[in-house]
């Protein structure tokens, strides 16, 4: 039975045959589940392109794995991501396809949606995108004065920040050294004055980065760079279509900000934000990467991508995570999820998830407006370990909060690393990745405690209560390949999340009232005399402060 239309998944049989199962799991305890099944370390394993995950140190038993499947068919997953890859509008809020995955086919024709060839059109952009970075690259691109770029700035906010800005760091080492990259988020002054501070505005490219072309961080931050860049180059308009470029899919507003749209690249409204670095937004990574590179990194997507739409679930690497992920936020009541990468340069990975999940999947109504009766989206955080080590993982270990945990690590180091002979550090590093889980599944009892020599008193402090589950995600190195294998696995994992609670995973109303908000506050902040105190009384006071506080009459 598929629980389409207005079946919720909590009254399929699939779903209270797991509620049901996880009255039986939910007090046993890793270490009698790995005692029980000797292989378990090395079946409850499932690989993708490189990646390989180990799942094994979850709460769950081979059985839990076959009735979440059965969920997933319960809940139409199959039919679900057809649905989305031949391009069907499946986001239906918006009314829009949703084909991230067709940004990373290599095929260059044939997906016809909404009459538009889909694959032609994404080679034509990637194919200028390339020639825009060879030049920039080589050199053959120069600014006003005839100076070659040397620093690119991306301007750009959530989709259109997060996906470059932790890309670029992730794939550092692949990236051209002698160009400088920042990337510009936020509306606080601060941001945008830091990144160009040492900047020479004559060697400065800034990339404009904005699907809609309306958000106002990006539009304000874009028209002070302008102004900067004016400044520095004696105030010669003719100076922008040197020093910027624009991504979005609203050219009128790109010409309307005074882009030429010759230095713009399109996408269409079948990328959502959070899914969109494979499109354009991804510009300011293949300057810093490479087009070759950047090819090998949309390989990567799209060998996931296959993957996912193919593999039976039981050994679906994303479906698993999604499914797994499910099992804990439903069945055992988690809120959170931890995401620890054992690699430096994936230092904003979590950031990055963070709005591909929670954008994604922050939902309580169901595609046909009705409240949800399970529970939706996680909170996603984390920092790479070992930092993590010694600063949160206390609370992972003794705390008494569930906190399901992926753990990520690259068998090698980054040639960097490996070039200045570092492998041994390498080494010690791995050694955390193994330790961590391990000591938050297997934990340590009073007995083993007490066996040390233990103060009595001190025993209960010193035990371990284990039974903290985690996945364990390995790939040979991080490459641009594996980064790609490993955003895909994420984007699918939430996909699966979004299609068992029947929600739509592509739309994100909730941001819209704090912006219309803000637009309204603002000129109670700028007004030269008092503004109406017509808010809520919190709000009035604050504004009076933030006005007193910057000499404004209040
Ligand atoms: O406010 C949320 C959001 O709409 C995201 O979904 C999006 O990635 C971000 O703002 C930036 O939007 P844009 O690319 O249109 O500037």
């Amino acid at each position: 039975m598929r629980a389409g239309g207005d079946q919720r998944i909590s009254e399929t049989p699939q779903w209270q045959a797991l509620a049901e199962h996880h009255g039986q799991i939910r007090d046993r305890h890793l270490r009698d589940l790995f005692a029980e099944d000797p292989e378990r370390g090395t079946d409850l394993v499932v690989t993708a392109g490189d990646l390989r995950l180990d799942y094994s140190k979850n709460r769950l038993t081979r059985e839990t794995v076959r009735l979440l499947a059965a969920l997933a068919d319960a809940a139409g997953l199959r039919e679900r991501t057809e649905a989305m890859f031949r391009g069907e509008h499946v986001n239906t809020t918006e009314d829009r396809a949703v084909l991230h995955v067709a940004l990373r086919d290599p095929a260059t024709s044939g997906l016809v949606v909404d009459g538009r060839d889909v694959n032609a059109e994404v080679h034509e952009v990637l194919d200028r995108m390339a020639s825009f970075a060879d030049r920039v690259r080589g050199g053959h691109w120069t600014g006003h004065t005839g100076e070659r770029i040397r620093a690119v700035v991306n301007i750009g906010i959530g989709g259109s920040d997060l996906g470059p800005a932790m890309a670029y760091q992730a794939l550092r080492d692949y990236s051209d050294r002698s160009i400088t990259f920042r990337f510009v988020s936020n509306i606080d002054p601060t941001d945008l004055a830091e990144a160009t501070r040492d900047l020479d505005p004559a060697s400065t490219l800034f990339i404009v980065a904005s699907k809609t072309f309306t958000t106002q961080e990006t539009l304000t931050n874009a028209r002070e760079a302008r102004r900067w860049l004016l400044e520095g180059l004696g105030g010669d308009e003719a100076a922008v279509a040197k020093h910027f470029a624009a991504v979005s899919t609203n050219a009128e507003k790109v010409a309307d900000f005074g882009i030429d749209t010759e230095n713009m690249f399109g996408f269409w409204d079948w990328v959502g934000g959070r899914y969109s670095f494979t499109a354009a937004i991804g510009l300011s990574l293949m300057v810093a990467i490479g087009p070759e590179r950047y090819r090998e990194m949309l390989d990567g997507f799209h060998t996931v991508d296959e993957h996912f739409r193919t593999a039976p679930w039981e050994e679906n690497l994303p479906a698993l995570l999604g499914l797994i992920s499910v099992w804990y936020i439903d069945f055992f009541g988690t809120r959170t999820q931890a995401v620890l990468p054992y690699a430096q340069y994936l230092a904003r990975f979590p950031a990055y998830l963070q709005q591909l999940c929670m954008e994604s999947n922050g939902k309580s109504v169901r595609l046909d407006g009705s409240p949800v009766d399970v529970a939706t989206g996680e909170i996603v955080w984390g920092e790479p370990g070992t930092n993590g080590q010694h600063a949160f993982y206390q609370l992972l270990h003794q705390g008494t909060v569930l906190v399901p945990a992926d753990f990520l690590a690259f068998v090698r180091p980054n040639d960097l690393a490996h070039d200045r002979d570092l492998d041994g550090m390498h080494d010690l590093f791995l050694s955390n990745f193994l330790a961590q889980p391990r000591a938050l599944a297997f934990g340590r009892t009073a007995e083993e405690v007490a066996a040390d020599g233990t103060a009595p008193d001190v025993v209960p402090h010193k035990v371990m209560p284990g039974n903290h589950p985690s996945n364990a995600i390995v790939a040979p190195e991080l490459t641009p390949s594996t980064l790609g294998q490993l955003v895909a696995a994420y984007e699918h994992r939430v996909f699966t999340q979004g299609v068992v609670w029947g929600i739509n995973s592509f739309d994100q109303w909730g941001v819209e009232l704090g912006k219309v908000m803000a637009n309204e506050l603002a000129p109670k902040l700028q007004s030269e005399g008092a503004p109406d105190y017509d808010s809520d009384s919190s709000t009035n006071a604050l504004v009076r402060l933030l006005r007193e506080g910057r000499g404004r009459p209040a």
